[in-house]
C-alpha cells in the first residue's frame, strides 16, 4: 500500500485514545486520511488526529460525537467500531447487570455508532465499517464467557452489516486478534500475582509466541479500509499468530 491509498478519505475511530483503536487512527492518518479518533477520554490524543469525547453506551453522546467528527473532516468514509470492554468470569460468576454493561458497550456501542454513521457512509464513494472481533470467539477460551458471547455478536452482526449495506456500496468486515500488546492486557497483567510469569503464560497461549502488536492489527484494518480490499466483505480477517487453527 501506498502512503497516499487513503488520501482524500476520512475516518472515524471509537476507542482510539489507547491501544488498537490509536495504532489505527495514527496508521491511517499516516497513509493520507483525516482521521478522527472518539473516546471516553480523547485529551491525549495526538495531531494529526482530531479528538471527540464520547461514551458509546450512550445514543445521544455518540450521535452528537459522530455529527461533529463529520463536520470537522467533511463527511465518513471509514469506520472502525473499536471501543470495547472486557469482563472475565465463566457464567457463574457476572451478574445480569455486568453482562448489560458490557453487551451495551461492546455490541450496542457498534450498533449506535454505525447508526449514526450511515448517512455520511452512504454519501461516500469508498465507504467501509470495520467491527473489532476476537479470537475468542471461535476458539473459547476459560474465564471469558461474557466478553466472548458480545464479541461472537459482533461477528455475526458483521455478516448481517454486510449483507445489508453492499448494494449501498458500504462494505463491511471484522478483524479478529488474537491478545494484543496493549494498555488493556497491561492492566490485566498488572493485577496478575506474577505479572512476568502471566506474560509469559500470554506469550506461550499465542503459537507463533508473542503476544500481537497493535500495528499489526492496525495493519490488517488499513488493508479491509483500502480500494485494494475494495470487492472484499463479510469478511473476518484473523491476526492471532495461529491460535484459530490449533
Ligand atoms: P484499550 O483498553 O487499550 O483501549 C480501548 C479504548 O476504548 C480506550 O481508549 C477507552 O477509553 C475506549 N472506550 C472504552 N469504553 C468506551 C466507551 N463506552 N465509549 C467510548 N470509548 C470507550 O483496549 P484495546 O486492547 O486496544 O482493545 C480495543 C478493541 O480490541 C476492543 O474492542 C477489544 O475488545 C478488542 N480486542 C482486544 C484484544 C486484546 O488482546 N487487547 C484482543 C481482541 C480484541
Amino acid at each position: 500500500m501506498t502512503a497516499a491509498e487513503l488520501d482524500g478519505l476520512t475516518a472515524v475511530v471509537t476507542g482510539g485514545a489507547s491501544g488498537i483503536g490509536l495504532a489505527t487512527a495514527t496508521l491511517l492518518a499516516e497513509r493520507g486520511a483525516r482521521v478522527a479518533v472518539l473516546d471516553l477520554d480523547p485529551s491525549a490524543v495526538p495531531e494529526p488526529l482530531l479528538g471527540f469525547t464520547a461514551d458509546v453506551s450512550d445514543d445521544a453522546s455518540v450521535s452528537g460525537a459522530v455529527e461533529a467528527a463529520a463536520e470537522a473532516l467533511g463527511g465518513i468514509d471509514i469506520l472502525v467500531n473499536n471501543a470495547g470492554i472486557g469482563a472475565i468470569g465463566t457464567v457463574a460468576d457476572n451478574p445480569d447487570e455486568q453482562w448489560l454493561r458490557v453487551l451495551d458497550v461492546n455490541l450496542v456501542g457498534v450498533v449506535r455508532t454505525t447508526r449514526a454513521a450511515l448517512p455520511h457512509l452512504r454519501r461516500s464513494t469508498r465507504a467501509s465499517v470495520v467491527n473489532l472481533g476476537s479470537i475468542v470467539v471461535t476458539t473459547g477460551l476459560p474465564q471469558r464467557a461474557l466478553y466472548a458471547a458480545s464479541k461472537g455478536a459482533v461477528h455475526s452482526l458483521t455478516l448481517s452489516m454486510a449483507a445489508d449495506h453492499v448494494r449501498e456500496g458500504i462494505r463491511v468486515n471484522c478483524v479478529s486478534p488474537g491478545t494484543v500488546d496493549t494498555p488493556w492486557v497491561g492492566r490485566l497483567l498488572d493485577a496478575a500475582d506474577d505479572p512476568a510469569a502471566e506474560r509469559a503464560a500470554l506469550n506461550a497461549r499465542q503459537p507463533h509466541g508473542r503476544l500481537v502488536t497493535p500495528e499489526e492489527v492496525a495493519a490488517a484494518i488499513a488493508y479491509l479500509v483500502s480500494p485494494a480490499a475494495g470487492s472484499t466483505t463479510g469478511m473476518t480477517l484473523q491476526v492471532d499468530g495461529g491460535m484459530a487453527n490449533l
